[in-house]
Parts: C-alpha cells; structure tokens; sequence
C-alpha cells in the first residue's frame, strides 16, 4: 500500500531532484530540510552522478556483469541498469526498495536490454538474508561470479552502527571475491560545528531520517574490503569525470566510496 500521509524518503529524494512523485508530506519536509541546508538538492544531484560513475567503472573498467541495488529510490535519469547495460547490454541488475511506490515505477520504467536482464524486489535492507534468498533473485544473479552490490543513499537510514556492519558483513559474506560495494552515505565530517550541531538536533527532533557516519565508522563498515582511490571522499570529488566548479564537500555531505571483496 502507497501511503500519502508519512514521509518517504524515495519521494523526498524524488522532489529534491525536481521529479514529481512526490506528495505534499515529501515536499513540506523536503522543504523543511532544505531550509536548514540549502545544500541538500546538490547533494541529491551529486550522489546520482556519483552513481553514474561508479557504475560505469565497474562495468567498463572492473569488467562487473552483475548488480544488487538495494534502496534504488523512484526511477530517474541514469539509473543503475542503464549505465551499466550502456556499457555492458548484458549486465543483469536486481533493484530492491522497501518502499511499494517505488516497485510499482520501477517495474513500469526500468526495463531491461534484451541481452540482460533486471528483477524488482520489495524487501528491506535490514532482513539480507531474505534478499540473498530469493528464488528469483538467486535466478538473476549467479551469486559465484562478481556483484556488485550498490548501497547508494541508503545505510544511513540504519541508525545503529552494530546493526550497519552486520547487514553489511552478511551481504559481502554471500558474494565472491573480486565483488565490489559502491557506497554512498551521509556524514557531517564536512559541516561546521554550527551546522553538525543543527544537524543533529533536527535528528532528535525526528526532522530528518539520514544519520551521518564519520569516515572512521564507515572504515569500520567496511572492514575487510580494500578501498579503491580516491578513498573516501565527498561523492562529488570521487573520481570525477570533467573539470567543471564542484560544489563545496560541506554543501554535499556525502561520502562516496568504492571497496572490493579481495
Ligand atoms: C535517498 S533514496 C536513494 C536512491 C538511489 N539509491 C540513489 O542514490 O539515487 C533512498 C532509497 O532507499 C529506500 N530505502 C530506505 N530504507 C530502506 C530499507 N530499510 N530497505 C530498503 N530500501 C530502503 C527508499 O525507499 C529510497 O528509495
């Protein structure tokens, strides 16, 4: 059931990147939070092209046929299986969101090359194990040749750090070496103390949803992986692909970061 009357962070996400499946509650609070950070809108754009290229190295440089999206968000420009497939047409992508109102556009816009191939599923981050075990799921994905597994925006809606790592751990744990983890994620290691102190008040005051992480709790996260260059950095100084201005790290708030299972 599409519920109108609570927030959702994928049409939030949708009105700050100028889309329009959005109700009023997403705008009034996408509004809320983008007064007290003017910066959230480029952050919304940045983490998307932040997306673009990470998935395009993994498929045109690191050679990965396979990705396990989970928290895909309403479909947009350059979504997971497009860059991939423009690569790569037979890359096969499975896209899970626990948000129904993004299955129901996903199943309709996402669709794949004939070479590949793409599956949706509503389930929740917080139960892997029910992703990894699904019929269909394991039908689209050949869980012993390399995935890529893409936590783009999404594991900071995991407040507890122990809780984080578990998902996390049990996700790589199912995938073979040489797999990837495309992360994006919250933090206010860039924001002033004013701005953290804002930050986290509107977080007790239940205002925003996305808890911050610092880069040595995503280390932490992601022990055991390598993280590849440039480490972690602000989504819009991973690797970018032209000179163009780029916006201060402290308005975009968001780590990128790319790590392989060895
Ligand atoms: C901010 S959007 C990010 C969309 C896309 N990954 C991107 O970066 O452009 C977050 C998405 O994660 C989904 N989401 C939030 N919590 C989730 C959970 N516990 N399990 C699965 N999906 C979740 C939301 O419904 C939303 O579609």
């Amino acid at each position: 059931m599409v519920d109108d009357t609570r927030v959702h962070s994928a049409r939030r996400y949708n009105y700050w990147l100028g889309g329009k499946d959005n109700f009023a509650v997403d705008r009034e609070s996408g509004d809320m939070i983008a007064a007290a950070f003017p910066g959230v809108r480029i952050t919304a754009r940045e983490n998307r092209g932040f997306l673009r290229r990470a998935v395009t190295h993994l498929a045109a440089e690191a050679g990965v046929r396979q990705f396990l999206d989970i928290g895909t968000g309403l479909p947009t420009a350059d979504n997971t299986h497009e860059v991939a497939q423009r690569v790569a047409p037979s890359s096969r992508v499975v896209y899970v969101d626990n948000d129904p109102m993004v299955l129901v556009h996903a199943r309709a816009l996402l669709t794949s090359t004939p070479e590949g191939r793409t599956h949706y599923l509503e389930a929740d981050l917080r139960t892997p194990e029910k992703i990894l075990a699904d019929p269909e799921v394991l039908d689209v994905l050949d869980l012993d040749r390399p995935v890529a597994l893409m936590l783009v925006a999404v594991l900071h809606f995991v407040r507890d750090d122990a809780e984080a790592r578990e998902i996390v751990r049990t996700l790589v744990d199912a995938l073979p070496s040489g797999s990837y983890l495309a992360l994006s994620h919250a933090t206010t290691d860039f924001t002033d103390a004013e701005g953290r102190a804002r930050y986290l008040s509107m977080i007790d005051a239940g205002q925003v949803d996305a808890y911050p992480r610092t880069a040595a709790d995503l280390a932490l996260i992601l022990e055991g992986l390598e993280v590849l260059e440039p480490g972690f950095v602000a989504v819009s100084e991973w690797r970018p692909d032209d000179d163009g201005p780029r916006p201060d790290a402290g308005d975009v708030a968001i780590y990128g970061v790319l790590a392989r299972k060895p």
